[in-house]
């Protein structure tokens, strides 16, 4: 297994003490895609959103002073994840604002329309079946709830070599925004709005649950 395998294994169920300390470096690495995503939605005072793949937990705190008065729940299937996820929100934990449980996105533990928001940031590439995955999803989001999935790498932009590469090495699933398109309306979602940042290569899925 190469090093950039070995890597991208990490960063898609990260282990370990290499794996608590990846993903505090993406709490750092992915501040800026994340508050980019983020600023495509409104976020609702009283807002209950769930993040997926929470991964160090930095998406959770913004989440929870973006919806004030509302909750934030993390899911994230790395035990390593969702123990530095909540070592960094402890507080917000202890007051009851934000919740931290270690769960696969195939197996969510919620009641069907419990979500006014759902996030995903850079963790749509290793969701096992994204067809089940996103049904799932759609399951728990209320009526008019809005999916958001973010993510620094797509099909189609100037960074097509390495991102092909990064893919491979790590068999990844990565979507072009036609692909984002087709598959969130294949998975029944409404009103889906794909922005890029193509400078960047970042792209975010905005999306409705259509129910
Ligand atoms: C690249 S990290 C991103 C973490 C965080 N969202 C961020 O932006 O820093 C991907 C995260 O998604 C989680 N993940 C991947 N597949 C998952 C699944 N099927 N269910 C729940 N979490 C998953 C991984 O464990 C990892 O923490």
């Amino acid at each position: 297994m190469s090093l950039l395998s070995r890597l991208l294994s990490q960063a898609g169920r990260p282990r370990g003490w290499f794996g608590r300390t990846l993903v505090r470096g993406m709490n750092r690495g992915h501040a800026g895609l994340t508050r980019w995503g983020l600023s495509q939605v409104e976020i609702f005072e009283d807002a209950h959103v769930l993040d997926i793949g929470c991964g160090g937990g930095r998406t959770l705190e913004t989440l929870a002073s973006r919806a004030g008065r509302g909750k934030a729940v993390g899911i994230d299937y790395s035990e390593d994840a969702v123990a530095v996820a909540r070592k960094r929100n402890q507080e917000l934990i202890d007051s009851g604002r934000v919740e931290v449980l270690h769960e696969s996105v195939s197996s969510m533990p919620f009641a069907d329309a419990t979500f006014d928001c759902v996030t995903a940031v850079e963790s749509y590439y290793f969701w096992p079946d994204i067809a089940a995955d996103l049904a799932g999803v759609r399951r728990v989001m209320k009526p008019d709830g809005q999916l958001v999935i973010i993510a620094g790498m797509y099909l189609g932009s100037k960074f097509d070599k390495r991102n092909t590469k990064v893919i491979e090495a790590g068999d990844m699933r990565c979507f072009s925004a036609q692909q984002f398109e087709d598959t969130l309306q294949g998975a029944g979602f409404a009103h889906v709005a794909v922005t890029t940042e193509p400078r960047k290569g970042w792209i975010c899925a905005v999306a409705e649950s259509g129910k």
